[in-house]
């Protein structure tokens, strides 16, 4: 087997909150008459709330106190999280779901290695609350991606090393991160074209013929 452990990310990789971070920003930034697009959102997977709020604010001419920017971090995290409170089981895909199913039957331990603070709220959501062997998430680093931490703990909480294990990732930031951290990244979404990825999935499902 080429690996024993996958570590997924989980906004857009297990999940389709990126989607929703996109939405919360947006509203945010409207409010405060901040142009927001595409392109600024992307550059916000992977990294924590308050470096994602740098980059919205970056255009804005206004300067914010520390205060402020805590308020606005806050105000973006309530919408996201009403967001989230309509998620059901039902917003995890049956591809998604047989994949991680088929994959721990091969005997591979999965985890999640996520920058949000939402992740367990999140996996209670869409019911993977008990699923992952480990879950390492925002709550539990001091450096977001593209540092390597959150994969790092990861594969410590599954007892493997970092050469064991792949991580699936939808941000740049965090294929920068798992090889950083001398992970092989999969690829999906947004930087299925990162050719610092090894793997560079189609679809999610692709996993079961690279695990073979
Ligand atoms: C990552 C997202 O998974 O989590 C980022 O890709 C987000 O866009 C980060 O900023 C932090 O999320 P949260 O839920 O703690 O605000
Ligand atoms: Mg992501």
């Amino acid at each position: 087997m080429r690996y024993k452990g996958i570590i997924f990310d989980l906004d857009g990789v297990i999940c389709s909150t990126d989607a929703y971070h996109c939405q919360a920003w947006k509203a945010f930034a409207d409010r405060l008459g901040i142009y927001f697009d595409r392109n600024i959102n992307n550059r916000l997977r992977g990294i924590s709330r308050m470096a994602s709020l740098e980059i919205v604010l970056e255009k804005s001419d206004k300067a914010y106190t520390d205060e402020e920017k805590q308020a606005f971090a806050a105000e973006k995290n309530g919408l996201y999280r009403q967001l989230l409170g309509n998620m059901s089981a039902a917003d995890l895909s049956d591809e998604v779901r047989d994949t991680l199913h088929a994959l721990r039957a091969r005997g591979i331990k999965l985890a999640v290695g996520s920058s949000s603070k939402n992740t367990p709220y999140i996996l209670e959501r869409i019911g993977l609350g008990n699923f992952f062997d480990a879950v390492s998430d925002g709550n539990g680093i001091t450096r977001s991606k593209p540092d390597p931490e959150v994969f790092i703990k990861a594969a410590q909480m599954l007892d493997l090393e970092q050469a064991a294990c792949l991580v699936v990732e939808d941000a740049r930031a965090g294929v920068e991160a798992a090889v950083n951290g001398g992970f092989d990244a999969a690829a999906i979404g947004d930087a299925k074209d990162d050719e610092r990825a090894r793997w560079h999935l189609r679809r999610f499902s692709d996993l079961i013929e690279i695990v073979k």
